[in-house]
C-alpha cells in the first residue's frame, strides 16, 4: 500500500493550510494509499544555523521527520503564502531535514498546494517551494493547487466546499497516485 504523509507549513490555530493538508490526506486515503497526517507543532526545531550541527549530533526531530520523509511514496505540503514566498516554518524544516543522512527526498512524489484568503490562491509561494523542493532533490508533481478565498472553501472536518476546487484536488491525487506507481 502507498503510504502518503500530508502536512501544513502553519501551526497557527485554525490553520487553513492545516484543513488543506487533512483535506487531501482524506482524499488520498479514500484512493487507498495509508495516510499519516502530522502536525509541525510536534516536531519544534531550532532556527537552522550551522554551528549548530558542529557537535556532529543532529536534532531528534529532524530525524525523525527525515525518516517520514524518506519512507513517503506521496507527501503533500499545504504551503502559507508569506510575502509572495514560502512560511519560515516550512523553509527551516526542510533545510534541517536536508541536511539529514537518510535520502529524505528522493523517494516521494510531492504534491504541493496553498490555502489563502486572498484571490490569488498563493500561488507566487508554491512557485518557490517547487524551485525548493526540487533543489533538494525532490520531484514534484505538475499540478499544484491554489486555493483563494479559502476560508470558503475549507470546512472544519477537512471537506473542501466547492465542486471546481474539488476537481482540481482530486486531479493532483490522481497525479500523485500514477506517477508513485509509475516513477
Ligand atoms: C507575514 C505574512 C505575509 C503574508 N503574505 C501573503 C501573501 O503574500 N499572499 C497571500 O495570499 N497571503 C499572504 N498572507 C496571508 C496568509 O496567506 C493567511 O494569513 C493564511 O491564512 C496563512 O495560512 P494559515 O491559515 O495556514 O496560517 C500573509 C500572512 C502573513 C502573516
Amino acid at each position: 500500500m502507498l503510504q502518503a504523509l500530508t502536512l501544513s507549513g502553519s501551526v497557527r490555530f485554525d490553520s487553513q493550510n492545516a484543513l488543506l493538508a487533512r483535506a487531501m490526506g482524506k482524499k488520498l486515503a479514500l484512493v487507498g494509499a495509508e495516510g499519516n497526517n502530522i502536525d509541525l507543532v510536534d516536531y519544534e526545531l531550532a532556527l537552522f544555523n550551522a554551528d549548530l550541527e558542529r557537535s556532529g549530533d543532529q536534532p531528534e526531530n529532524a530525524i525523525k521527520l527525515a525518516h517520514l520523509f524518506a519512507k513517503a511514496d506521496i507527501i503533500f505540503i499545504a504551503s502559507p503564502e508569506y510575502n509572495g514566498s514560502i512560511s519560515p516554518l516550512l523553509k527551516n524544516t526542510i533545510d534541517w531535514i536536508s541536511r539529514q543522512k537518510v535520502a529524505p527526498f528522493h523517494r516521494a512524489i510531492f504534491g504541493i498546494g496553498a490555502a489563502s484568503p486572498g484571490k490569488m490562491g498563493g500561488v507566487s509561494g508554491l512557485k518557490h517551494l517547487r524551485d525548493i523542493l526540487t533543489s533538494v532533490g525532490g520531484l514534484v508533481a505538475p499540478t499544484s493547487l491554489g486555493i483563494g478565498n479559502s476560508s470558503n472553501i475549507l470546512d472544519k472536518t477537512g471537506l473542501l466546499m466547492e465542486d471546481n476546487t474539488n476537481k482540481r484536488a482530486d486531479n493532483l491525487v490522481t497525479q500523485l497516485i500514477s506517477i508513485s506507481r509509475n516513477p
